[in-house]
């Protein structure tokens, strides 16, 4: 079985990386909060192919998470994602504790202007914040020369692409494409959380999107056209609680309102208690 280290400390990771980077080796950083399904699998993958040195980091970022959120509860199986990334042949898992990454007295935070304004920003203020700033901690105790990071969460894709070219970090920041159940359900850790009735509603945010496309390929423009059928076909499914669909710039993401060029749509949806997030590129 491949050798896996499990590193906790901050400082034994940056001493582990500064003795990789002095050697000449590469390293390859798939940040995650753990609970690893399908879907992380092909980015580590793509990791192994990347970098001399592959390292997965689990943490569930509390920052991240406002009081009234999952922090808590969001699902945590370290044995399992253990044996994952062994499969895998990952070298290291960072797997630091909150109090040393946090530790007391922590104040500082990485904020953007205007990309966190957007999409999952309204209704979670907070929540780019802190992934900026875990993510700007990690890098700098990982040390990579390249990150994956996954479109599924594609403002959280653009926000650390915009991040590390205003900070001047010398990482290569790698988008993935989502990656699906057999049915289009875009994969989560926080699909466990859907009852089986739930999981078929579910579907119906990825069949917007997929009935979008087709509408844009008939050659339909109207922005506003496209999101009202979106809503219609969401909400024909039970227990769906929209929070947004929108139709915007693909790196800025302001609204547009004309699909005279490629536009990132992209939804939120409560289906029950889980908050559900799908995008595509629509191209006219
Ligand atoms: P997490 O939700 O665990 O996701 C880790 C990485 O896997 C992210 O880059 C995410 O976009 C990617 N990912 C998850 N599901 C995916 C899917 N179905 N297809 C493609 N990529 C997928 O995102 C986070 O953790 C955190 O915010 C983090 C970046 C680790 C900061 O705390």
């Amino acid at each position: 079985m491949h050798d896996i280290k499990v590193i906790i400390r901050t400082t034994e990771m940056q001493e582990y990386s500064e003795r990789m980077r002095s050697v000449g080796k590469t390293i390859a950083f798939v940040p995650t909060m753990g609970f690893l399904h399908e879907g992380h699998l092909p980015l580590i993958k793509e990791g192994r192919k990347l970098g001399d040195n592959l390292v997965v980091s689990i943490f569930v970022n509390p920052s991240q998470f406002s009081p009234e959120e999952d922090f808590e509860s969001y699902p945590r199986n370290f044995d399992n994602d253990l044996k994952l990334l062994q499969k895998e042949g990952v070298d290291v898992i960072f797997y630091p504790d909150k109090n040393d990454l946090y530790q007391d007295g922590f104040q500082t935070y990485v904020e953007l202007e205007n990309l966190p304004k957007h999409l999952c920003g309204i209704s979670r203020p907070i929540f780019f914040q802190g992934v900026a700033t875990v993510v700007t901690k990690l890098f700098n105790i990982v040390k990579p020369h390249i990150a994956i990071f996954g479109r599924k969460d594609y403002q959280q894709l653009v926000i650390i692409r915009r991040m590390a070219r205003d900070l001047n970090f010398d990482i290569k920041i790698v988008g993935f494409p989502t990656v699906r159940e057999p049915d289009g359900l875009a994969m989560s850790s926080r699909n466990t959380y859907l009852t089986p009735e739930q999981r078929i509603n579910a579907l119906s945010l990825y069949k917007s999107l997929k009935q979008s496309k087709k509408l844009v390929e008939s050659g339909i423009k109207d922005a506003k056209r496209i999101i009202d059928a979106a809503y219609t076909l969401i909400k024909s499914h039970p227990e769906t609680v929209i929070d947004y669909i929108a139709i915007c710039d693909p790196e800025t993401l302001a609204d547009m309102e004309t699909i005279d060029r490629p536009a990132l749509m992209a939804l939120a949806v409560n289906v029950g208690k889980t908050r559900l997030i799908d995008n595509m590129i629509l191209k006219p």
